[in-house]
């Protein structure tokens, strides 16, 4: 995993029981516990790094055929108290293997360093784990990824979200909220309110490259709101100063 430890020495009764987790995994058994086995015996970093192994080979997403080839993980501290999910890597992701690299993850990086967290401290993942196919000339252009898409890869992040079980969630864009909330809703109807997944808090605020594309104050206000109330739930300290961030002066 970017960011983690790269492996892990499994012995053979710790194999029995990550291939009974997978195998919860893998049937999208997202509305149920996990076996209890596994929080008990496992690690958070042996889960992920089995789940990372599963992904590369995951059939549910080769077999459509629309995705390409390099699997993009996740990066940062599988014990953060804040989960942030995007969508799917791109061109630059693709290239480092690392969720959020690119224009979109320098503005992530900003807003993070605004919030008093660096990438290291949160756990940063997508829906989708392989940068979305378009052809023989992409080159550096990248789509979002079809419901198809992100429903063959949903129960990777599902299971990612049990293994960390962090305090927050916060949802970066349409995609993400789909996929953790199961419904079709526009981000904007989702903001501004506390959801949940799997027991998690979840907020649902805008994609960075949203702001990259609208750099209207309301639009920077409302994300900033929405990581605001992220805040809190962790317990981080909220200054005056931060509270009144892309407010009109
Ligand atoms: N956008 C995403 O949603 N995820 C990435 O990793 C990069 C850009």
């Amino acid at each position: 995993m970017a960011g983690g430890q790269e492996k892990l020495p499994l012995d053979d009764e710790a194999r029995g029981i990550l291939r009974q987790w997978m195998l919860h995994a893998r049937q999208g058994a997202a509305q149920s516990p996990p076996p209890a086995v596994a929080a008990d015996e496992l690690s958070v970093e042996q889960k992920l790094e089995l789940l990372c192994s599963r992904a590369e080979n995951w059939k549910a997403a080769r077999r459509l055929g629309t995705l390409r080839e390099t699997m993009v993980f996740a990066v940062g501290n599988p014990h953060a108290r804040l989960m942030l999910v995007g969508e799917a890597p791109g061109h630059d992701e693709e290239i480092q293997r690392e969720p959020f690299v690119g224009r979109a993850g320098q503005l992530l990086n900003r807003i993070l360093a605004a919030m008093g967290l660096s990438r290291s401290e949160v756990y940063i993942s997508n829906v989708c784990k392989f940068r979305p196919d378009m052809g023989p000339n992409q080159g550096t252009a990248n789509r979002p990824p079809s419901a198809e898409e992100i429903a063959a890869c949903r129960p990777l992040i599902m299971a990612e979200i049990r293994a960390i079980r962090p305090a927050c969630i916060v949802c970066l864009g349409g995609s993400s909220a789909k996929a953790l909330l199961a419904c079709e809703a526009s981000v904007s109807s989702l903001r501004g309110r506390w959801l949940e997944c799997q027991g998690v808090p979840l907020r649902v605020t805008y994609h960075p490259s949203y702001l990259l594309r609208n750099e209207a104050l309301s639009a920077r206000r409302s994300l900033w709101e929405d990581m605001l109330a992220a805040m809190e739930q962790i317990g981080l300290p909220i200054s005056e100063k931060q509270r009144r961030y892309f407010l009109p002066s």
